[in-house]
């Protein structure tokens, strides 16, 4: 059976996709750096998720920034599916370096080792987000479909969050993010994505390599760090509201997201490797369905059955999202991928395992801080 290199496979997406794997037989490596800040000081007992899977494939401790590391990783190997990714939409914006190196330097790295050495390796996947499109697709009732811009500081002084028009600056309605929208990342964690994708694309076309990359919406589900203050909002309301603490929801709570579950991530992810005419392909994936934050977090406290304050307080972060939901027709018709789950059934999973979780200590006042501090937060 084939081998396939899973770079981030420590990580919430990559630990279910290897898990999957393997249940299907195929062999796997995983390289990962176990990041401090995803596993804990000592992965050993702080990361479950690495727990889960570092006995079951062939593990290597190692970082995409080094060209060894890749060596050892690509042997034998038929299908990469690149993670690995530093992920704070937040924290790029001041982990500015950080975030390009190992998010586009690794992927560089990748590629001139495909271009330069030989190899063994059929098709590359590649995590691509949906931090690409920015503010997303909206129509306006003048202009037909637009792609906002930026949302302005002073509007969102005055409690104005909603994009406007880019062209008359009129109101506008969302409409379902499609692949060909434009691509105008709004954060530099966007932009690295972005630019993974291009990179694989254009490189592997031109050495023969299969290529194929996702835009995953906001993953979420049982795994996913409970203790990490930069992304996963489920897990950082989850945490505060197990510790007892109000939940300060930016802007005016009617923000939405497209939250998919990750038995669909990880389908999708297997079908974008194994599926023939996904070759040369982007694909969004999500549910097709855009959730509010302020349900979001009502919901959460339901299912805890804890009530704690839960303020809309009309504090944003520069670099947010209005609103997103994704538009799946290409998925359905080229991977035959279908969501098998919905929000209300897949929070229920979340919040079950939540329950049998060790309450993990609160971060995310430092991680406010953190940003305040930047004049990122206001
Ligand atoms: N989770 C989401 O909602 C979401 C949405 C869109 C895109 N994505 C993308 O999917 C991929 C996986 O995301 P995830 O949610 O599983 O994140 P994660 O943080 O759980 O996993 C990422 C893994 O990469 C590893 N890593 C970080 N830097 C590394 C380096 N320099 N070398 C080797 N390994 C390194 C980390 O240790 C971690 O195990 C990422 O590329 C992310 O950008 C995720
Ligand atoms: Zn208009």
């Amino acid at each position: 059976m084939d081998r396939v290199l899973i770079t981030g496979g420590a990580g919430f997406i990559g630990s279910n996709v290897a898990l999957k794997l393997i249940a299907k037989g195929y062999e796997v490596t995983v390289l990962d750096s176990l990041s401090e800040q995803i596993h804990g000081v000592n992965p050993e007992e702080t990361s479950p998720l690495y727990r889960n899977v570092k006995d079951k494939v062939n593990f290597i401790k190692g970082d995409v920034n080094s060209r060894e590391d890749w060596m050892k990783a690509l042997e034998g190997v038929s299908y990469v599916i690149h993670l690995a990714a530093e992920t704070g939409t937040g924290q790029s914006m001041y982990e500015i370096k950080k975030y390009v190196d190992t998010n586009i330097g690794g992927t560089a790295l990748l590629l001139d080792i495909l271009t330069n050495t030989k190899h063994s390796v059929k098709r590359v996947v590649v995590a691509e987000s949906r931090a690409i499109y920015g503010e997303g697709k909206y129509r306006c009732l003048k202009c037909g479909d637009v792609y906002p811009l930026e949302r302005k500081d002073e509007d969102m002084q005055k409690g104005d969050f909603e994009c406007k028009c880019p062209k008359c600056g009129g109101p506008v309605e969302l409409v379902a993010t499609t692949e060909d929208s434009a691509i105008h990342p709004s954060s530099v964690y966007g932009i690295a994505k972005q630019v993974q994708g291009q990179l694989v694309h254009l490189v592997c076309k031109s050495i023969g390599v299969e290529s194929v990359s996702f835009r995953y919406q906001n993953v979420y589900g049982p795994g996913q760090s409970l203790s990490n203050p930069y992304t996963g909002i489920l897990s950082i309301f989850s945490t505060r509201i197990k510790n007892g603490n109000g939940l300060n929801i930016f802007e005016d709570g009617k923000e939405t997201r497209d939250f998919v579950y990750i038995d669909d991530i990880v389908d999708a992810t297997i079908l974008g490797m194994e599926v023939p005419e996904a070759n040369g392909h982007v694909f969004n994936i999500g549910t097709g369905v855009a959730t509010d934050v302020l349900t979001v977090a009502q919901t959460l406290c339901e299912k805890y059955g804890i009530q704690v304050p839960i303020v809309v307080s009309g504090n944003y972060r520069l670099g947010d999202i209005r609103h997103n939901y994704a538009d799946i027709t290409l998925a359905r018709n080229i991977l035959g991928f279908e969501p098998k789950w919905d929000f209300s059934a897949g929070i229920g999973e979340f919040c079950k395992w939540v329950d049998g979780q060790a309450v993990q200590k609160d971060n995310y006042d430092a991680s406010i801080a953190e940003m305040k501090a930047k004049g990122l937060y206001k």
